[in-house]
């Protein structure tokens, strides 16, 4: 955004309040620009430079951000749920128009992207792009190495086409999560790599092959591994170094 931009025009691209809303907050007293109170709307700030603040809280003028979450269980990855706690509650922000990228289920826990990037969320689910997603699976039952061919090279789960080849792991750690108990006998800890995102995919292609999915979690979002140090529904920002890289993956 210009060097020379106004109040009102700021407060609205961030989504914060509208131009006709800065107005009144103007007028109450509630916006500051570098430490002064601000006397009209159209006043002019640099928001690279400038410290503005709203009811005495600094205002965030970064106009895009990309935040990584680690989401937990019981709750849906939608902007807005009258019954059901969402993802964008966990965001303080403040940002009207910050978006979840793709969809994790409501049982479904880890890596979720959440920006205002919209080029980026859209290059990141095209089908054109294949990002690749690593989701751990604790399934019930154990892969059979034909199951694992199948899943390897795409299987029928009930759409037009099979789904794309994917990558199958079985790891070393038989945890599912770091530090819980051992999961029980007759189930087993896969790691799956898929680049494609369609409803339900990891947990239809697991019923394809006679194991249902017990758990979900997503480890990794294209190049960048869910941050251990997340605990689940807590976010932290993207480094520059996960951002470039994520930006070289959609290109
Ligand atoms: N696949 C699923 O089945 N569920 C998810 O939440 C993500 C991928």
């Amino acid at each position: 955004m210009a060097q020379n931009t106004r109040i009102d025009k700021l407060f609205s691209v961030l989504g914060i309040m509208s131009r006709t809303e800065c107005k009144k907050a103007v007028k109450q007293g509630k916006i500051a620009l570098n430490g002064i109170p601000c006397r009209t709307a159209d006043a002019k700030c640099d928001p690279q430079t400038d410290l503005i603040t709203l009811d005495g809280t600094e205002i965030d003028t970064r106009l895009i951000v990309y935040y990584m979450m680690n989401k937990p269980a019981g709750v849906i990855t939608a902007a807005d749920d009258p019954r059901c706690e969402t993802v964008m509650d966990y965001v303080e922000d403040g940002r009207a128009d910050l978006a979840p990228v793709g969809r994790l289920d409501k049982d479904t826990t880890g890596f979720l992207l959440i920006t205002n990037d919209g080029q980026l969320n859209h290059r990141l689910l095209s089908p054109r792009y294949h990002v690749p997603k690593t989701y751990r699976v604790l399934i019930d039952g154990i892969l059979e190495e034909n199951d694992v061919k199948r899943l390897e090279k795409g299987l029928d789960i009930g759409d037009d086409k099979p789904t794309l080849p994917a990558i199958v792991n079985i790891p070393e750690d038989r945890h599912f999560l770091p530090g819980e108990a051992l999961p029980e006998d007759g189930t087993q800890v896969v790691l799956l790599t898929i680049t494609e995102g369609r409803f339900h995919q990891v947990k239809r292609m697991f019923e394809a092959v006679g194991k249902p999915v017990l758990r979900l979690h997503r480890q990794s979002f294209g190049p960048i591994e869910l941050d251990p140090d997340l605990e689940e529904g807590q976010l932290r920002e993207l480094t520059e170094e996960e951002l470039q890289s994520l930006i070289n993956a959609a290109n």
